[in-house]
């Protein structure tokens, strides 16, 4: 092998590793995102967000940023198209097997309404779209 093939490969590595991580995003667990717009929230959003903060925020972080025991909100994964609000009320209700990332199951989240629910989900809605998700 010389030197212009390993340079080659090289690059060829650097390029793949790049399209992977743009693609996927943060991957492992433990990443969060630190530069979060946060928007003016509608009413709904905003007693989503006292929900949020009581019941998500200690896996899914503040402002949805993420933590080292679960995801953050801002991820093409979250996507309304992708997880669509109704993944929201089964996450709650069910919990979630771990499919995504490493950070484990999601247990079922106890005492918590269905009307907070949705505006929790409402909530991380506007998050997302102030964030361009
Ligand atoms: C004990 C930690 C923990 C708490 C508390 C928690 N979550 Fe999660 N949640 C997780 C983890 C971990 C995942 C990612 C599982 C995977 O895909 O690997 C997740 C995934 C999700 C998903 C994606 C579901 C899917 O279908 O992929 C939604 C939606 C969600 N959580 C909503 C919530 C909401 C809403 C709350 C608060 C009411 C909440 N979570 C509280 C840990 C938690």
């Amino acid at each position: 092998m010389n030197i212009k093939m390993i340079a080659v490969l090289a690059i060829i590595l650097g390029v793949s590793y790049a399209a992977w991580t743009l693609f996927t995003g943060p991957s492992s667990a433990g990443e969060m995102v630190s530069k979060i717009n946060i928007p003016e929230f509608s009413q709904v959003a905003q007693s989503g967000l006292v929900a949020y903060e009581e019941n998500c925020a200690a896996c899914h972080g503040v402002n949805g940023a993420g933590t080292e025991n679960g995801p953050t909100f801002l991820h093409a994964f979250y996507k309304a198209g992708h997880h669509g609000d109704g993944s929201f009320v089964n996450a709650v209700k069910n919990g979630v097997h771990a499919h995504h990332w490493q950070f484990g199951n999601m247990p079922p989240v106890e005492g918590i309404t269905d009307a907070e629910i949705r505006w929790i989900t409402k909530y991380v809605r506007e998050l997302q779209a102030a964030n361009g998700y």
